[in-house]
C-alpha cells in the first residue's frame, strides 16, 4: 500500500496546527506581560527567524530525508558510521512529558467553555481567583474528567492516522481557529485600549531587558515552533515530496508568528480597555479575561466562549502533534498496530497526568512533588527548558555539522533554496543556534549568570 501523504495545504496546516498551541495564545501573552512587553517581544521575533526558523527547517529536513518515525529517519539519514545519531530520535520522549501536563490544561480551557456555556463565569477578581483555585487546587476529579476528555479526543484523531485523522483535524479546527481570533481582533480594534496594546507590544522599553527574559524569549522560541521533539520530523515524513522543506517552513514560522502576535495584541486591548494589571502571568486567560468580559453581559460570555473554543483547537491540534511522534515509533520499530501504539501512549500519559493534577491539590500535593517542587512544575522545566533545546541542539549539530556537503545541492535543487539563503541557514545552524542554545542552559542550570 503506498504511504498516505499529506497534501501541499494539509501539511502546512498540520504543521501550523502543531506549531500554534497554548504556546500562542496562552503563554505568549502572559510572559510578554511578565517581563514587560515591547523588549521581549523584539527578542523573540528576533530569536524565531535567526534560530527558531532554521532548525525547524533543519527538523522537516530530516523528516522529509528519512520518511520514518524520528528514530528511524536519524538512523537513515545518517552517514555510514554516524548510525548512532539513531538515539537523537528518542527526543520523542519529550512529547510524552509535555502531554502530561499539557492536555490537562486544554481539560481546564474545557472547564471554562463550560462555565461560559452555563453562565458560571466569575464577575469579580476575587470570584475567578476561587474559580480557578478550586479547578487547580481542590478538584482533582473535575480536573481529571476533562483531561481525560481532552485525551479521548487526541486518540480518536490519531486513530485516523496522516490523512482522515491528523490532516482532517487540521483542515477544519485550524481555520476556525485563524477566523475566530481575527473576529475577535477585529472587535478589539474599536477600543481605546488597542492603540495601547500595540505601544505596550512592539515598543520596547529597554530597561525592562534583563537575562532572565532573553533566556525565556529563547526557550519560547523552540516551544512555539514545535522543535526540538521529533514532530516536524515525523510530520515531515510524510509530506509531498514535491514540496520544499524550507518554504514550508518559512510558512509555519510565520502563520505562528502572526497567531501570537494577533492573540497577544487581542488580550492585551481587552487588559488595557478595562484597566487590567498586564503582568500577571498565567491567570491572565483564565482569571482576569473572564471578569473583564462578564462586565458586557451576553455578548462578553459570547466572546469568552469562543476565545475558549478557539484556545481549545489551538491546544488539541498541538496535543495531536506531541504524540504522534510517540505512536509513529511503535508502529515502525514494534510493529505494533496503529490503534493499539495510540492507546497504550495516550493511557500513558493520561495516568501519568493524574500525578501532575494531584500535585498542584492542597490534599496531595506535597507527595507528589520532587524536592517541593510540584510534578506538574517539574514536567514543564525538565522539557521547556533542557530537553526541547537539547533536541535542537541535537538537529542542528546533525544538519550543520553531521550531513554531507551535498545537502547544499538537495537544499538547491529539491527545496529551491538560494545559495545566499542557504548560507545564512547553515551559519545558524553550525554557530548561532548552539550558542544561542548553550548559552541559554548554562543560564537555566545557574552555572552563568549574566
Ligand atoms: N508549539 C505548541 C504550543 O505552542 C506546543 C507543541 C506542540 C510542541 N508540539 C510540540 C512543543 C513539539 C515542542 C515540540 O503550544
Amino acid at each position: 500500500m503506498a504511504k498516505a501523504r499529506f497534501s501541499r495545504v494539509g501539511f502546512i496546516l498540520a504543521a501550523a496546527g502543531a506549531a500554534v498551541g497554548l504556546g500562542n495564545i496562552w503563554k505568549f501573552p502572559y510572559i510578554t506581560g511578565l517581563y514587560g512587553g515591547g523588549a521581549f517581544v523584539f527578542v523573540y521575533l528576533i530569536t524565531v527567524m535567526l534560530i527558531g526558523f532554521s532548525i525547524l527547517a533543519a527538523e522537516m529536513f530530516i523528516g522529509y530525508k528519512g520518511g520514518k518515525d524520528a528514530v528511524t529517519s536519524f538512523e537513515l539519514v545518517a552517514p555510514e558510521g554516524k548510525k548512532s545519531w539513531k538515539f537523537a530520535g528518542f527526543m520523542f520522549i519529550s512529547g510524552m512529558i509535555i502531554m502530561t501536563f499539557y492536555s490537562v490544561v486544554i481539560g481546564w480551557i474545557f472547564h471554562y467553555i463550560y462555565l461560559s456555556a452555563s453562565g458560571g463565569l466569575p464577575t469579580s477578581m476575587d470570584e475567578a481567583k476561587t474559580t480557578f483555585d478550586t479547578l487547580v487546587g481542590l478538584s482533582p476529579l473535575t480536573a481529571t474528567l476533562w483531561h481525560l476528555l481532552a485525551t479521548v479526543f487526541v486518540a480518536a484523531v490519531l486513530m485516523g492516522g496522516i490523512k482522515a485523522g491528523i490532516e482532517k483535524a487540521n483542515l477544519i479546527l485550524m481555520p476556525m481557529l485563524m477566523a475566530i481570533l481575527l473576529g475577535l481582533l477585529i472587535y478589539a480594534m474599536n477600543f481605546d485600549g488597542f492603540g495601547k496594546a500595540l505601544a505596550f507590544m512592539f515598543e520596547p522599553d529597554w530597561s525592562k531587558l534583563n537575562s532572565e527574559a532573553i533566556v525565556r524569549a529563547v526557550g519560547h522560541a523552540f516551544f512555539t515552533l514545535s522543535i526540538g521533539l521529533g514532530t516536524m520530523i515525523t510530520y515531515a515524513a510524510s509530506m509531498s515530496h514535491k514540496q520544499s522543506v524550507f518554504k514550508a517552513a518559512f510558512w509555519v514560522t510565520m502563520l505562528d508568528t502572526l497567531i501570537a502576535l494577533i492573540a497577544g495584541v487581542m488580550l492585551y486591548s481587552f487588559i488595557f480597555q478595562f484597566h487590567a494589571e498586564p503582568g500577571q502571568g498565567p491567570g491572565l486567560v483564565f482569571k482576569t479575561l473572564p471578569v473583564i468580559l462578564t462586565q458586557l453581559g451576553t455578548t462578553g460570555t459570547v466572546l469568552a466562549a469562543i476565545f475558549f473554543i478557539a484556545l481549545a483547537f489551538a491546544g488539541l491540534t498541538s496535543a495531536i502533534s506531541l504524540t504522534e511522534p510517540a505512536v509513529e515509533y511503535f508502529i515502525q520499530r514494534f510493529h505494533w498496530s496503529r490503534p493499539k501504539a495510540v492507546i497504550v501512549n495516550t493511557t500513558l500519559y493520561f495516568i501519568i497526568g493524574i500525578s501532575a493534577i494531584l500535585s498542584y491539590t492542597k490534599t496531595y500535593g506535597a507527595a507528589f512533588s520532587i524536592g517541593g517542587t510540584p510534578l506538574f512544575d517539574a514536567f514543564e522545566f525538565s522539557t521547556d527548558s533542557i530537553l526541547l533545546p537539547l533536541g535542537g541542539l541535537l538537529i542542528a549539530i546533525f544538519v550543520g555539522y553531521v550531513l554531507p556537503e551535498h545537502t547544499r545541492e538537495e537544499m538547491r535543487k529539491h527545496h529551491r533554496v538560494p545559495l545566499r539563503f542557504y548560507k545564512i541557514w547553515r551559519f545558524s545552524l553550525r554557530y548561532i543556534a548552539p550558542a544561542a542554545i548553550i548559552f541559554m542552559m548554562l543560564n537555566n542550570f545557574g552555572i552563568i549568570k549574566i
